[in-house]
């Protein structure tokens, strides 16, 4: 079964081939540079960007897998969550594909794709991740820059949110202190890199929702204690009264490197903190067969030394995608899942059918019509 999907869930435009769970051709289009003069993502230059290159993306997996697009079975695209104007130039996209191809479409949530990576094999079916297949129950974490969720599976396709973000994901909350520290957005490896060379005993931050009785996570309380904490180091470091206004844009100037490398480290171990209480509760509750991670986020490497340790104190093996750039946006990871959709016979839309499918910019995971 050969599968070609998309995934324009937010900045990266991303085209995939499949044959099962092989990865055949993988491409990415990443627009940081345009996001970096803006500080963010850009909604309409996104969407422009990607129906410029969802084409041209095309035609490159095509020509790495060696396929004609007469040979695609079954065309999948990401529906949600991610940014309404992104989603729906992938979703018309692969419309397009499915009608003139006269192919079935398979509408896949973003954040099972993050999911599923972990299962991805190679060209030559050897599993990327050292996982061939889930057991269950398993706990999912993921972590994005739009979310942040504890997933219970008890079998595959079957999700139930047991805790999850109430303001700020934990990589929207990563980018936006990059954003006071002066990093380029988005922020995640450079507060990785200033963390590493940073004392974080020399400030410290509150350790977000330690006390409280779920599975929840906060962030935005926690940003704003660095936003402050940053706000009065400069101050007084630089004799500024509080009524002479100084941008957030411009606190970097303010700070030396050393400044900057604590409190990045002091930031990350909070963060991160918060992420390893969570867990920690959640496998005594549920003692699971395996931990997963997805997203983003998961490239950190103190992260995942965090990670491995408390899984390591449960006897809970821990697994998250590899090679890293499975990690992050790709649509490699939603050709994955499309397949265990199919395989299930869900998510399906024949060309009659294809009115149904419709971008869902808050789609949670337990209500992805499975
Ligand atoms: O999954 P992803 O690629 O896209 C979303 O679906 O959001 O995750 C992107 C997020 C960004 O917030 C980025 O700053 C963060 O992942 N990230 C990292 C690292 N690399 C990327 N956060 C911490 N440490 C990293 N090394
Ligand atoms: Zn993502």
């Amino acid at each position: 079964m050969k599968i070609l999907s998309i995934d324009t869930s937010c900045d990266d435009t991303s085209v995939a081939i499949s044959e099962n769970k092989n990865i055949l051709a993988n491409v990415f289009w990443s627009k940081m540079k345009l996001h970096t003069k803006w500080g963010g993502v850009v909604p309409n230059e996104a969407k422009r960007q990607h129906e410029e290159f969802l084409e041209p993306a095309i035609n490159q997996v095509l020509e790495d897998s060696r396929l004609k697009i007469t040979d695609i079975d079954y065309f999948a695209v990401t529906y949600g969550p991610g940014l309404a104007v992104a989603l729906e130039a992938g979703i018309k996209k692969a419309k397009e594909l499915a009608i003139k191809y006269n192919k079935p479409l398979v509408a896949v949530d973003h954040m099972v794709g993050h999911i599923y990576a972990n299962l991805a094999h190679d060209e030559k079916s050897s599993p990327l991740s050292n996982l061939d297949d889930f057991e269950f129950p398993l706990i999912a974490l993921t972590i994005s820059g739009g979310h942040t969720e504890l997933v219970l599976m008890e079998s595959h396709l079957n999700f139930k949110i047991i805790g999850s973000k109430i303001d700020d994901a934990l990589g929207e909350c990563i980018d936006k202190v990059g954003r006071i520290l002066g990093m380029p957005f988005p922020a995640g490896k450079y507060i990785e890199e200033a963390a590493e060379k940073g004392n974080r005993n020399i400030c410290k931050f509150p350790i977000p929702m330690l006390k409280s009785d779920n599975f929840n996570f906060s962030y935005s309380g926690l940003k704003t204690a660095v936003l402050y904490k940053v706000r009065d180091h400069i101050l007084k470091a630089h004799n500024i009264k509080l009524d002479q206004t100084i941008k957030i844009t411009n606190f970097s100037s303010y700070l030396d490197k050393e400044d900057i490398n604590n409190f990045a480290a002091s930031f990350q171990y909070s963060a991160f903190e918060e992420i390893v209480s969570k867990v920690e509760k959640a496998l005594i509750q549920y003692n699971p067969k395996m931990f997963i991670v997805g997203g983003g986020v998961i490239a950190n490497k103190t992260l995942r030394l965090l990670l491995e340790e408390i899984c390591k104190k449960y006897n809970t093996p821990l697994y998250y995608p590899l090679p890293f750039w499975l990690c992050t946006d790709n649509a490699a990871m939603i050709a994955i899942a499309a397949y265990y959709y199919i395989t299930n016979n869900v998510g399906i839309y024949s060309n009659s059918k294809l009115d149904l499918v419709d971008r869902i910019p808050g789609l949670k995971i337990n209500s992805a019509g499975i």
